[in-house]
């Protein structure tokens, strides 16, 4: 190459990256450069699914399609990485074996989806060493890491089951907000990304990050629901729209089908982080039906004027369909809550088996134990609330909920040292007992010890229940 040619190309690059700065979309078709690859830095993504179980299929199937989403973006594999236990696909209950779906008459988002950190392999620990890139701290799993750099930009997504301050996880113990924020923490100081963008579903998902996500992290997050209710699950039996009618089990997440629904169709280039929150706000609301939760953002909310480009890339099949300030997606007429999605599982299981069929009794079994375990959590509580309280203010400070902007509780290793206490004379939480974890962070906060509370749960619980919601071999969840 001539000097001359050089010094041209390197004039041509200059401009035309100075022109799509300036105006992204008017020119990003026309000038799609060799070089923006460099210009915006690698984008890379971590997924994980905090649940297993057929009854739970919808995180799973939330996960592959974000996958698909953003190959179809542009990311490579080698960029994203995914944490689901898998048990799903293959899963006896499944009308497609080998089939994940994600709506009613959606493709197959299965097939292709990296096993990255499967089965056993789905903990924290992995989860937070691929975050930060700590391969030596990896148990199990593909090794697969955010190897990011300094311009790089990253993308997380979480569905599951949550609580008060914590997440759940198919394997414990569960995911602890203030460890999680720590990790961001490292991450930052680590220097090895731009910005960062978290979107999470779960239950009180707003309390992971309430009183706690910094805004000068370069982190910008936004959450299904607030810090004090349920998100849903979506395209349930039941509903409409329904899922086939072989599925007996919830497709998707209300939240989480919101940013992927719009995510598919759009040009992504043209679309902010903002415009989508505000879309998928209206559309989680579900028209305040009840049926519904209040989307929220935390962080660097300036953030969120960046074009989705930067986390998810754009489907090229995507370029003429520039996002529009409506939204043309419907909300569902129903939905399910986050926890009673398994109790509708059991139910349509149960309520279509043949009369007399070892299906029947079996879906019966499971919808006795997932009640009796619910309210045997529930009284214990209650009624630990009580010892450590009295009869009448015990329901009054489990129930507290301090203002907003405040963190749920201000000494973590307390709220999981009675969560132990708790789960050594009672059994486990289970991902339905996660709701409690308020509880737990009011008896911390009211300056209860340790040694009281282990007094109180084995008052409350004389032996612990047989059933499998309870059992602890997986170990305490704190
Ligand atoms: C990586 O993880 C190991 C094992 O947990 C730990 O000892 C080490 O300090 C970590 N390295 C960094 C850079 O955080
Ligand atoms: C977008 O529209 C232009 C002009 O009508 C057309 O040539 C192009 O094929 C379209 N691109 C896609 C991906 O549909």
């Amino acid at each position: 190459m001539t000097g001359i040619t050089c010094v041209f190309l390197f004039l041509l690059l200059a401009i035309s990256s100075y022109i799509a700065h300036a105006r992204p979309n008017a020119f990003g078709d026309i000038l799609r450069l060799p070089s923006e690859a460099d210009a915006v830095g690698t984008r890379w993504a971590v997924l994980i699914a905090g649940s297993s179980g057929y009854w739970n299929y919808r995180h799973q199937a939330d996960i592959c399609h974000a996958y698909q989403l953003l190959r179809k973006g542009g990311l490579k594999e080698e960029n994203i990485i995914v944490f689901m236990y898998d048990d799903i696909a293959f899963d006896e209950e499944n009308p497609r074996p080998g089939v994940i779906i994600n709506s009613p008459h959606g493709d197959d988002v299965y097939n292709g989806v990296p096993k990255d950190y499967t089965g056993e392999d789905v903990t924290v620990n992995n989860f937070f060493a691929a975050i930060l890139a700590n391969k030596t701290a990896l148990t199990g799993g593909s090794g697969k890491v955010v190897d990011s750099g300094p311009n790089d930009h990253i993308f997380i997504y979480y569905t599951d089951h949550g609580g008060p301050g914590v997440l759940g996880m198919p394997t414990n113990p569960y995911l602890y907000a203030n460890d999680l924020i720590d990790v961001l923490k490292k991450k930052h100081a680590s220097g090895t990304y731009k910005s960062l963008v978290f979107y999470l579903e779960a239950c009180e998902s707003g309390s992971i990050f309430e009183g706690l996500l910094p805004g000068d992290l370069n982190i910008y997050a936004t959450t299904a629901s607030n810090a004090e209710e349920s998100s849903w699950g979506t395209y349930c039996p039941g509903e409409y729209p329904s899922p086939p009618p072989e599925y007996e089990t919830c497709l998707g997440d209300l939240y989480s089908i919101a940013w992927m629904e719009d995510s598919d169709i759009h040009n992504l280039r043209t679309e902010t982080v903002h415009q989508q929150y505000q879309l998928v706000k209206q559309r989680t609301a579900n028209d305040n039906s009840g049926y519904g939760s209040h989307v929220m953002q935390y962080g660097d909310v300036g953030l969120s004027k960046e074009n989705l480009f930067l986390y998810m890339g754009t489907n090229p099949a995507n370029d003429n369909y520039t996002f529009v300030e409506e939204n043309s997606l419907r909300p569902p007429t129903k939905a399910v809550n986050q926890r009673d999605a398994d109790l509708v599982h059991f139910w349509a299981k149960y309520r279509k088996a043949p009369e007399g069929s070892p299906r029947k009794t079996e879906a019966q079994k499971q919808v006795v134990e997932a009640m009796s375990h619910r309210m045997h959590v529930d009284n214990t509580i209650k009624l630990i609330g009580k010892l450590l309280f009295g009869i009448d203010k015990g329901p009054e400070v489990l129930n507290t909920v301090r203002a907003a902007g405040q963190p749920l509780v201000d000494d973590w290793d307390c709220l999981k040292a009675m969560v132990r206490k708790f789960e050594t004379h009672c059994g486990s939480l289970s991902q339905y007992g996660m709701k409690h974890m308020r509880s737990f962070a009011n008896i911390c906060n009211a300056g209860i010890q340790a040694g009281q509370m282990n007094e109180a749960s084995a008052q409350a619980c004389v032996s612990i229940p047989s059933g499998s919601w309870s059992s602890l071999h997986k170990g305490f969840s704190a």
